[in-house]
């Protein structure tokens, strides 16, 4: 019989221990305590944890927070908000944040479904970056991956209107899952047709260029919010 208390959750991650380097405790240690928000079950007033009014970018799984600095420093004017579970990555980001002096990054090292439903309003975000997210690609795992439909309600229900969401996947199978599930949601306008070209923004990863000259894809999906 289903019993709710010991219904869990599908999670998209699974922790893995994760060695933490030097360079990425001493990191912890010293820009933890300004840069990463303590997750609790309510409202985050972003204004007040960014000190200042500003668009609000949401990076969901930044990995080892290159891409997420990269970006960051290119865009002063803008913050950024990086949820990620794992600490080596937690650890490299603040790093990057230390050596580069950004100011406009905090993070959150939790599940970003319990983030979005209970720490991040309605309509406050301007976009949502979801970059190579976990393709759990055998079969009996494709349930884990993040973009389903009732993730996707609830991340669109926390962007505002013209705000947008940019996701990117060298997995095909999963390019296709995304494309058919952002398609599929009424409140969003697709910007192309079909895939996107890849915004000027998102830098191109070692990883992702040796998969290009490899002749592999890469598919970005850029979609609006109606
Ligand atoms: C394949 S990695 C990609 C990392 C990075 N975006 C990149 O392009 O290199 C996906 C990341 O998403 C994180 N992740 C997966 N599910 C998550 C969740 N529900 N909340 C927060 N982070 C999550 C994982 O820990 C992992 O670091």
């Amino acid at each position: 019989m289903d019993n709710p208390h010991y219904m869990r959750r599908i999670r998209s991650f699974v922790l893995r221990q994760g060695h933490l380097s030097t360079g990425q405790e001493r990191a912890i240690a010293e820009f933890g305590p300004k840069y990463v928000i303590e997750y609790t079950p309510e409202p985050l007033d972003l204004d007040a944890a960014f000190g200042r009014h500003a668009p609000r970018i949401l990076e969901i799984g930044f990995g080892m927070g290159q891409a997420t600095a990269q970006i960051a420093g290119n865009a002063p004017e803008q913050d950024f908000l990086g949820c990620e579970v794992h600490t080596p990555g937690v650890g490299s980001l603040l790093k990057l944040v230390g050596e580069q002096s950004l100011t406009n990054i905090r993070i959150v090292q939790h599940d970003v479904v319990d983030v979005l439903e209970h720490m991040i309003a309605p309509a406050s975000l301007d976009g949502v970056h979801v970059f190579f997210p976990d393709p759990w690609h055998k079969k009996r795992h494709n349930k884990r991956r993040l973009i389903q439909p009732d993730f996707l309600k609830l991340l669109v229900s926390r962007i505002k209107q013209g705000g947008y969401v940019h996701l990117a996947t060298d997995w095909e199978d999963y390019a296709i899952q995304m494309l058919e599930v952002l398609g599929g949601e009424s409140a969003l306008q697709n910007t192309a047709e079909g895939y996107a070209p890849r915004p000027d923004y998102r830098p191109l990863t070692k990883f992702e260029q040796r998969g290009i000259n490899l002749g592999h894809g890469v598919w970005d999906l850029v979609f609006k919010v109606r």
